[in-house]
Parts: C-alpha cells; structure tokens; sequence
C-alpha cells in the first residue's frame, strides 16, 4: 500500500538521491564508523567550521579521546587544548556537559530521538536530527541555508527562508521522500549543498542528481531561489533623556523586568524629541513645579538596537537640592546616586552612555 511516506515520487527520488550518495559522496572520515559518538563529535565540529578544517581536528580528538566515556571523564584542560584553534569554546563545554549527562542520565548511551537529543547542551534542530538519522537510521531531516536553498528550488517555494513556515515546508517535502536510510539521505542532501546547489550563478545543475526534479531548473531561474528578502526597518524611535541632577547626585530610573534591556537602570526618558519647553511642561507637569533650576540642551545620541534604533534629544536638568525634590525623585520612583554608586552599583546600558560620558 502507497502511504503518505511512501509515494512512488518518493521512492524515485530517494533511490536516485542515494544512488548519486553512493558513488560520489565525499568521503569523510565520521562517515566510515558512524557511532553516535563520531557523529555527535564530528556534527559539532561542524557546526561554525569547515569540513577541510575539521578532519585533522576530528581524527586527533578520536586519538586522545576514543570513547564517550573517556570523554566524560576528560579534564577540561585536556578538551580544551584538543578544540584550541577551533574557536567558538561554548561548542566544546556544552558538548562536555552534555557527554557527563548522557553517562549519568542515559547510562552512557547517546539518545536516539531528536525531541530528547534536543534537550541536551548544544544540540539545536539541525544537530538532534543528524545524530539520530546518521548514528541511528532515524527519519528526521537537517534543516539548515544549504537544505533550504534546494528546497526552494525543488520546489519554486518563494518564502523567506528566514520564516517557520518555509523551513516547515522543508521538513516536510524531505521527510516524505526520505524513504530509506535517513542518514545517508540527510549527508546526500548536505554534499549537494555545500558543492553542486551553490548559491547564485554558481549553481551547478548539470552534476545534479535531483535537477531532474528541480522547477528552477526547469524553467532556468535557479538564481530567483531562494527569494532575498529586505529586512524589515529598524522602527526609529524618538527619545529625550534627561541627566536630572540634585548637587552632586544623579536620577536613575529602573526599567521593567521584562522587555528591552530588562531590570537596567537608565536616565529618566520621555518618547518623543522635546523641546526644552516642552521638557519643563513635562516636568512641572510630573511634580517638579518649583524645583527647577536650570535645564540645558546636550548632544543629541544614537543607539542601535537589533530591531529599532534611538534617536535621543539629551537634557541636563538641575533641580534644587530640597526635601521636596527628594520626595519627588522618591514618587517617581528613581534612585539619587553619587558618582561612585553609579559606577559600582548600577548598571546603565550602552545606550546612555553618551550622556552619561560628560563629566
Ligand atoms: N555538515 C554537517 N554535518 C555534516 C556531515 N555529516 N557531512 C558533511 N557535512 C556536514
């Protein structure tokens, strides 16, 4: 019976897949004994580096460290100076860790399903659904830019690789054709990415195996695929912010314990680029009436954030040195703090540093 895994499309395609995976593979040494131990290694080696690179560091690693256990058990210098060279270190302590839990937690033996794989220190999607269908012949397939990119040529899909969506498609369409071993399918797939599906006019279909399936291809726009997007604007926001000193001291505010820069302290802001009239309004408006001495316009200041970007209008603003102006700091919620509270005490982000920099 024709099930939904199983389609006669599907069976071609993997057939050929693996046919092409059989004579011109790269040969690779975590390929030639895929335990889950070489394979887990190999994967996070490759996540941030080269196969080229990786190969000398994989076969040394495998020399001083033969087995999990033996790595479990590792002192970190000895870890430490086999990946020195590799950089990104997380990689290395995370899989550390994650080698100690798998001896204490699973007995020893590396899980074979994505979902628990997952929850172990540096394993992300693409990683759990390597080991377990490389080491263990599980159906799950590696969503990475290179998959994606065949994918939305396959396919003509023009969704912005960036969404759910499109890697979900992905998933999909690979995991219905990915009829027999998994692993190989997923490494196939990988070769063809990182050397044949290249990006732009370095397509090379004619070596292809799946160019017979390919619509780009069909219809000569391989180069469309996948469809570039502009990434959305930063939204600019308009700030004023305002150096509010009483003598020596300074106000601090802090931020909400969520959202952008959570629990910092900050200088007393407003939205909006206000005038210095409109900044006393504001302030006489909040409780300041009389207490005013002086406020001064400064440099305006930038900060970029990933998403939105601060345009700030700067104030120094001097309020009279008075229990009521104490009793007004304290009703809007803001710290008084000499110089050196500040800089041992508090922590004010980036983004107000070119007002706070003017002493
Ligand atoms: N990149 C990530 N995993 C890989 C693998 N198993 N073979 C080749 N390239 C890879």
């Amino acid at each position: 019976m024709e099930t939904e895994n199983s389609t006669a499309a599907g069976r071609d395609f993997s057939e050929r897949l693996l046919n092409w995976y059989d004579s011109k593979r790269r040969i690779l040494p975590w390929r030639e004994d895929p335990s889950p131990y070489h394979v887990w290694l190999s994967e996070i080696m490759l996540q941030q580096t080269r196969v080229e690179t990786v190969i000398s560091y994989y076969q040394r690693f495998l020399f001083v460290l033969p087995d999990l256990e033996h790595f479990a058990a590792a002192e970190e210098h000895v870890y430490m100076k086999l990946w020195e060279g590799l950089g990104y270190y997380s990689r290395i302590r995370n899989f550390h860790k994650a080698a100690v839990q798998v001896v204490e937690e699973y007995d020893g033996k590396v899980p074979s399903d994505p979902a628990v794989l997952k929850k172990l220190p540096g394993i992300g999607p693409y990683t759990a659904a390597a080991i377990a269908s490389i080491a263990y012949g599980v159906r799950a397939v590696s969503v990475d830019g290179n998959l994606l990119r065949i994918f939305t040529r396959l396919t003509r899909c023009g969704g912005d690789i960036r969404e759910k969506e499109t890697r979900k498609a992905a998933e999909d369409y690979f995991l219905e054709r990915m009829q027999e071993r998994p692993g190989d399918f997923n490494q196939a797939l990988m070769d063809i990415g990182a050397a044949i599906c290249l990006p732009g006019k370095a397509a090379d279909c004619s070596r292809c195996p799946l160019s017979v399936y390919c619509l780009a291809h069909e219809a000569g726009e391989e180069t469309d695929y996948p469809a570039v997007f502009q990434k959305a604007a930063r939204r600019v926001v308009p700030l004023t912010v305002l150096r509010i000193r009483i003598g020596e001291k300074l106000c601090l505010n802090r931020r909400p314990d969520q959202g952008l820069l959570a629990g910092l302290y900050e200088l007393p802001n407003v939205e909006g680029n206000l005038t210095t009239e409109e900044v006393r309004a504001y302030l006489e408006h909040t409780g300041a009436a009389g207490l005013i001495e002086q406020i001064e316009p400064l440099p305006d200041g930038k900060h970029v954030f990933t998403h939105l970007e601060w345009h700030m209008k700067g104030y120094e603003i001097r309020l009279k040195d008075s229990p009521q102006t104490a009793a007004y700091a304290a009703a809007s919620g803001w710290s008084v703090v000499d110089s050196e509270a500040l800089r041992k005490d508090f922590s004010v982000p980036a983004a107000f540093s070119a007002f706070l920099a003017l002493d």
